[in-house]
């Protein structure tokens, strides 16, 4: 079998961002720029030879292209062995928990995540360490460092391999094993939640809608809610993962889920709705005619953790992302743990999670997780839910109405500008960044802090800076503004707002209306009108 060496030229701006690097799919389809990509990740993860890596992603359009390439590169590269999902398809946190547990040389996930797919849309390639999480900075940075400087790459020529029947099968001397990709995962959850009492729920008329958006969730929700929990057929809808996500935005959100929203609307509607993204790792959790954000969600789950098997001994701390609401910090505080603030991107948890200081971990944006994979998990997050529900067994607004009353609510939103003009973005963060507002007083409130987060990670000393700008009130009222780190066109600006409310008298208000003074506040400060040239957000969360 031939190993060619193929000289290449490095391409710009191969710089993994929040999570992998994220492009059009037109730009992985230039001749050897997914080839020098995986070169550089090859060439910066250490001695290859002999090793074992998982492969998969969550089968928008190019993931059977990218992996046949991959396997060939792999083999050029020396791998003794590719562990590829079926079909090409393996859910992100499914790819974490394979990792771990066949303690492979880490993992290549291909995956947009939640942005859109079809050949004119998006695509995207990470990293996983062999501790299942996304590379740390310092592994992305080294991967765009050799991207610059790449002059060829190794490729085995051979024949594409079968990804559609399970077994073991040989490329270049190189062993590939198809493997089933639900079934390590569904053994993990089964041994975190009382599967027993779920299905009691379910056969008790518990009724679920689980919205797999036509994304990578379908195969791992329908095997687990119809299949081993027993819910009725139709639970999962848009079940079929489609390369295109049939034409939507697979973003588990108020806006993209919108047919889960539909469902779980009025009356008749079902008690429990969710959804999850592109390649899973994503949820969004809701009642009937009612909307959990996945800030209290964290919250809830942490509060009531131990109503869960697989966490009955109680958590060890709890971590969430600087831009997350400050619900999780009170559970932390009645409960006598750690509550840690990270920046944004999950890669900032894997060092918490490693050292045995958090159990429970999440961001607003979603994303919901624990120490049982290294990944946010969005079907994990909806068994917690699920066993939560079976075990208190009353509706999901009440035990959300509850936990306000007992520990407060923390009112919260995001408003997002997408698409816009990518100097003007970094106009406004320059703007705010120069702006001294410690001291002085917005909208009659005193500002107590004003700072661009810095982090310092209290494991391996790394340190972050420039993570968000951060207004935060005297009364602990906050306004966060970021540029996101995801986008493939212009920028993002994301706005987060977050008030304390102590008074379960009015816990119960829309948070855009219980909150317009401190949004009028922050457009106010930020001239997002007049530096963006929008009037409104694109997404309100
Ligand atoms: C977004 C979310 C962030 C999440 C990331 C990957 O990143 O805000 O919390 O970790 O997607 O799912 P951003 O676009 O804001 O950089
Ligand atoms: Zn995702």
């Amino acid at each position: 079998m031939t190993i060619r060496t193929v000289a290449t030229t490095p391409f710009e701006g191969q710089k993994p961002g929040t999570s992998g690097l994220r492009k059009k799919v037109r730009a992985f389809q230039q001749p050897h720029y997914l080839e020098n990509f995986v070169q550089a990740i090859f060439d910066s993860i250490g001695d290859v030879a002999g090793k074992t890596l998982v492969v998969g992603g969550d089968g928008r359009y190019y993931n059977r292209v990218a992996i046949q390439t991959i396997l060939k590169m792999a083999a050029g590269n020396g791998f003794a062995k590719v562990m590829v999902g079926r079909g090409g398809i393996l859910s992100t946190p499914a790819a974490s928990c394979v990792i771990r547990k066949y303690r492979t040389f880490g993992g290549i996930i291909l995956s947009a995540s939640h942005n859109p797919g079809g050949p004119s849309e998006d695509f995207g390639i990470k990293y996983n360490i062999p501790a299942g999480g996304p590379a740390p900075e310092g592994v992305t940075e080294a991967i765009h460092a050799r991207s610059t400087i790449l002059r060829e790459y190794r490729i085995a020529e051979a024949a594409d391999v079968d990804l559609d029947s399970l077994g073991n099968r040989s490329l270049a001397g190189m062993a590939v094993e198809v493997f089933d990709p639900v079934a390590d995962y569904a053994e993990l959850m089964r041994s975190l939640f009382d599967f027993d009492a779920i299905r009691a729920a379910f056969a008790g008329g518990l009724r679920m809608k689980f919205d797999a958006m036509h994304a990578v969730t379908g195969p791992y929700a329908t095997a687990i809610l119809e299949g081993l929990l027993g819910a009725p057929a139709g639970t999962v809808m848009n079940g079929v993962p489609l390369e295109d996500f049939g034409g939507g935005h697979p973003d588990p959100n108020l806006v993209h889920a919108h047919d889960l929203v539909e469902a779980l609307t009025g009356p008749d509607a079902p008690d429990f709705g969710a959804a999850s993204d592109g390649d899973g790792d994503r949820n969004m959790v809701l009642g009937r005619d009612f909307y959990v954000t996945p800030s209290d969600s964290l919250a809830v789950l942490a509060a009531n953790a131990t109503l869960c098997p697989g966490y009955a001994g109680g958590l060890k701390g709890i971590a969430r992302s600087m831009p997350t609401s400050q619900a999780p910090d009170r559970v932390a505080e009645a409960l006598g743990i750690p509550c840690y603030e990270t920046p944004t991107g999950w890669k900032f948890f894997g060092t918490l999670l490693d050292a045995g200081l958090a159990t429970l971990c999440g961001e607003e944006s979603f994303g919901t997780g624990s120490d049982h994979v290294r990944e946010k998990d969005g079907l994990w997050a909806v068994l917690m839910w699920l066993n939560v529900l079976a075990a208190r067994r009353e509706p999901v607004a009440d035990i959300v109405r509850a936990h306000w009353a007992r520990f407060g609510r923390n009112v919260y939103s995001r408003h997002d500008y997408e698409g816009i003009d990518s100097a003007a973005a970094n106009g406004l963060m320059e703007h705010l960044r120069g702006l001294k507002l410690v001291g002085t007083s917005l909208g009659g409130s005193p500002v107590a802090l004003h700072d661009d987060f810095a982090y310092t990670d209290p494991v391996d000393g790394s340190v972050s800076t420039r993570q968000g700008i951060r207004i935060v009130f005297s009364d602990g009222s906050r306004i966060v503004y970021r540029l996101s780190g995801t986008g493939t066109e212009g920028a993002t600006l994301r706005v987060y707002i977050e008030r304390f409310e102590p008074d379960p008298a009015k816990q119960d208000l829309d948070p855009q209306v219980a909150l317009a003074d401190l949004i009028g506040i922050a457009r106010e400060v930020a001239a997002i009108v007049a530096r963006t040239g929008r009037t409104e957000p694109s997404v309100i969360t």
